[in-house]
């Protein structure tokens, strides 16, 4: 399988800020990776350079097999951005903004109608399409914006945090539209701050902070990466809890965390099965009772708080 998207070692540098230290991003033709940062990580320029708008101080990427720096026009006939701000004329109707878009991109007047009302109902602007875009919602806008970025049906699309303001079913709404793209061959970078949805769509993840990559895989994998799971055990008898946490630290090697109130001892546990069943065994030959066994992994949470703690200071928020 081809690669849509190869980039190897990418900089960029604006002032005294590096964005990007050395970003190297390789997405499979037909899959979908999300690139997951915090504020200022360097999402938004990595998509800037795969999409031709920005160059590159070092480094070199191709999108859909063409050179962004030496072949910008045959990457742009090829691929769709949805960029973090609008780029929809909000003196347009939603309607005429995608049939220009569609004149632009070469269909006929009929065929560009026609796709445009197909793209209005997929995202369910069928109405809101006949208004001018200046009086729509934050998320009415995004959707258009997203509707807009498929008139010309692109092998690689780009959406840079394309949920950022949508309300919870309007985010259900697109990933099932994304999901039928992706479904009929469409590559998909999307860069997101929400892991949930990194981990609903992707198929790899990358991790970026401070403009490098800190860890990249799918969730599982960086869900094993941040260390293991957690074993828990809610005791029948108040009074044992003592006894219980002896013998999850015994069985795991970890210091266990008590909370007697709860009756209640957990511990981290690398391979998190084994030690569950081993737990069993040895809480079962001391005649202690319980409630609840259980094991868990991190959620993707945890794995991105633990990630980025170290490197993240509070004083790029920007305002
Ligand atoms: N045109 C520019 N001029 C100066 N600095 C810039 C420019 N574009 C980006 N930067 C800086 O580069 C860094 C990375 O910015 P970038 O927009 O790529 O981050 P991001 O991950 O997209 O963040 P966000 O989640 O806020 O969208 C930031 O420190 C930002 O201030
Ligand atoms: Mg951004």
């Amino acid at each position: 399988m081809s690669d849509a998207i190869e980039s190897h070692g990418l900089t960029k540098r604006y002032g005294e800020t590096q964005a990007l230290a050395g970003v190297d991003i390789t997405v499979p033709t037909g899959t979908v990776t999300a690139v997951l940062g915090p504020n200022g990580a360097g999402k938004t320029t990595a998509v800037r350079i795969l999409t031709t708008l920005t160059e590159p101080d070092e480094g070199h990427a191709t999108v859909a097999g063409f050179d962004v720096r030496r072949q910008p026009h045959e990457v742009r006939r090829r691929i769709g951005l949805a960029a973090q701000d609008s780029t929809v004329d909000p003196i347009l109707t939603g309607r005429e903004n995608l049939i220009m878009l569609g004149e632009l991109h070469q269909l006929s007047r009929r065929r560009a109608m026609a796709r445009a009302d197909a793209l209005l109902e997929e995202f369910s602007l069928t109405d809101a399409g006949r208004r001018q875009v200046s009086g729509y919602s934050g998320g009415m806008r995004r959707r258009l914006d997203l509707a807009a970025t498929l008139v010309a049906g692109p092998e690689v699309l780009f959406l840079d945090e394309p949920t950022t303001g949508l309300d919870p079913r309007a985010r259900l709404e697109l990933w099932g539209v994304l999901d039928t793209l992706v479904h009929n061959g469409t590559t998909l970078l999307l860069t997101t701050q929400y892991l949930e949805e990194a981990e609903r769509l992707a198929d790899d993840i990358i991790v970026v902070d401070h403009g490098r990559v800190i860890a990249r895989g799918d969730a599982r994998t960086l869900k094993r990466e941040v260390g293991g799971d957690t074993v828990q055990v809610v005791v029948l008898d108040r009074d044992r809890v003592e006894e219980t946490a002896a013998i999850l630290a015994r069985v795991t090697g970890n210091e266990p965390v008590l909370d007697p109130s709860n009756r209640m001892v957990r511990a981290a546990a690398t391979v998190g099965l084994d030690a569950v069943l081993e737990t069993a065994a040895a809480l079962r030959a001391a005649g202690i009772a319980i409630e609840d066994l259980s094991v868990r992994q991190p959620t993707l949470d945890e794995v991105f708080l633990t990630l980025t703690a170290a490197r993240t200071h509070h004083d790029e928020d920007g305002s």
